[in-house]
């Protein structure tokens, strides 16, 4: 059966008529034109897939398309800003070779960030569980962890030199 869902996808409002059958991949890649999630083993095992939903990363090659109405989706193509300025991960990831044939990297990245709105100051035991779901097959996975302990590093200097900033004023 088709119907039509809306959701806001990116920051803008979408309405699109979908089967009932189709899963949030083929929604994104096929019938919108996004194609950075990618298809790796099309049943949740690989993490290619991943975009994040309200929040949460998630595997929309097993995410039914009609789920998601009303709700928020961030694929990659929405992350960096819109001047084209890349968001610190994806700045990061090019910066530290988590980037390698770069399959993983979009599914890699949503995961982290997911990871890090929730919590800013995650461990390597942290990171290393949050990509857990994610395969890279360039199995560079040293990289890939590096890349996103650097924002974390940097956002904790920041908040280091505020807290200086704020005890010099004192
Ligand atoms: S394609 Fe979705 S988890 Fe592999
Ligand atoms: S960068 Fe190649 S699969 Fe991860």
């Amino acid at each position: 059966m088709s119907r039509e869902i809306k959701f806001l996808l990116n920051g803008a409002q979408t309405c699109v008529a979908i089967e009932d059958d189709w899963n949030l991949l083929y929604l994104l890649r096929e019938k919108l034109g996004l194609t950075g999630a990618k298809e790796g083993c099309g049943r949740g095992e690989c993490g290619a897939c991943t975009v994040i939903v309200d929040g949460l990363a998630v595997n929309s090659c097993l995410y039914f398309a009609v789920e998601i109405d009303g709700k928020e989706v961030l694929t990659i193509e929405g992350l960096a800003a819109a001047d084209g300025t890349l968001h610190a991960l994806q700045e990061s990831f090019v910066k530290n070779g988590g980037i390698q044939c770069g399959f993983c990297t979009p599914g890699m990245i949503l995961s982290a960030k997911a990871l890090l709105d929730e919590n800013p100051q995650p461990s390597e035991a942290d990171i290393k569980q949050a990509l857990a779901g994610n395969l890279c097959r360039c199995t560079g996975y040293v990289q890939i962890v590096e890349s996103v302990e650097a924002v974390v590093d940097k956002s904790s200097g920041e908040i280091n030199a505020a807290v200086r900033e704020s005890g010099d004023s004192d």
